[in-house]
């Protein structure tokens, strides 16, 4: 069964045809990082409108590179919540009108429980139940998954900064560009991780709630009071604090809820250190399943994918559906 899926909840206008939830035949994504590095961050009315733009051009994309036609498509899945308001509504606006023209049902998908969803995507590996970590720029918490077709429950998250929007407000401390998670990912290979002891926030010892807004703090004092501290060192001092709290809070939560499987989704589970850092879980018995990298930051084919299995039992939107940012 092929599905389409749609995704425009932040940056990135996206397009994929899945079939039965696994099978890849295509997976476009438009980003628009460069319309927006120039201002340091997402602008949300830009953002929108940049969708509009792409939309039509990569949804026949996806259908072309896939050598699919309508026919063959039985739903179109789009992310429905959480993004940018403005953003989310060009993908559901698109999905509507195709699933109204080509009578074919709509499929309403979570944007978070899609990037737990990509986890399915490291084969083996992937097994439930499972404690899954999303950290994207948007949104960043840990989730205990029972089911392939129900949303994550949320066993903690950050009460500040997501941890993506942790490395990319770092970064611009450093004087690089937008998004600097990757930046701060290249230059922290080369940087001396010891070189300066930044905070750990683990919140209570118990709680699976985190912070990183401290972090970013002490980052900047740092920065004040140390004008010739190397940048590779400082990016990869910060890298690692924020790893150690991410790796160390998934730990809790697997062995309080006493689970072997662990996943490691969105845009920073790009991260080499973090995937590094969460493979080691490996020694104490877990079962670690990455997303690959092309299935980390924000696309269409985690949601086409995570669609069909909503469709299969029943999940489906009438035409009134909105957005919800
Ligand atoms: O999942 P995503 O594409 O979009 C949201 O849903 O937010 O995540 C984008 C975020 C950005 O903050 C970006 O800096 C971060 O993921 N990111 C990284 C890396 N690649 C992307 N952060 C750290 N290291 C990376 N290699
Ligand atoms: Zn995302």
């Amino acid at each position: 069964m092929l599905i389409l899926g749609i995704e425009t909840s932040c940056d990135e206008t996206s397009a994929a045809i899945v079939e039965d939830g696994i099978g890849v035949r295509s997976n476009i994504v438009a980003s628009q990082i460069s319309i927006h590095s120039k201002y340091g961050g997402v602008v949300p009315e830009i953002a929108c409108r940049a969708h509009l733009d792409s939309i039509l051009p990569v949804i026949s994309q996806a259908l072309e590179e896939a050598n699919c036609n309508w026919a063959e498509v039985a739903g179109i899945a789009v992310t429905t919540s959480p993004g940018l308001v403005g953003s989310l509504i060009v993908g559901v606006q698109a999905a509507k009108t195709l699933a109204w023209s080509r009578n074919l049902p709509l499929i309403p998908v979570n944007h978070v429980h899609a990037h737990a969803y990509s986890a399915v995507w490291a084969k083996e590996k992937w097994g439930l139940p499972a404690v899954a970590l999303v950290a994207s720029g948007g949104h960043t918490g840990i989730y205990l998954a029972t089911e392939i077709d129900a949303p994550p429950r949320e066993l903690g998250r950050t009460v500040d900064d997501a941890a993506g929007e942790a490395f990319d407000k770092v970064a611009k401390l450093l004087g690089l560009e937008y998004p600097g998670g990757p930046i701060i990912d290249r230059l922290a290979r080369s940087g001396n991780k010891k070189a300066v002891k930044f905070p750990r926030a683990m919140m209570k010892k118990d709680s699976l709630d985190f912070s990183f807004s401290g972090l970013k703090t002490s980052v900047l004092y740092f920065l004040r009071d140390n004008e010739t501290a190397r940048t590779e060192d400082i990016a990869a001092s910060f890298q690692e604090a924020v790893v150690d709290v991410l790796v160390g809070k998934v730990r809790i939560a697997a062995l309080q809820e006493g689970v072997r499987h662990l996943f490691l989704c969105g845009g920073v589970a790009s991260n080499t250190r973090l995937r590094e850092r969460f493979l080691e879980l490996e020694n104490e018995g877990f079962i670690c399943a990455i997303s690959p990298a092309e299935f980390c930051t924000d696309n269409a084919a985690m949601i086409a994918g995570l669609g069909y299995h909503l469709l299969k039992k029943g999940i489906t939107a009438p035409l009134t559906v909105e957005a919800k940012p």
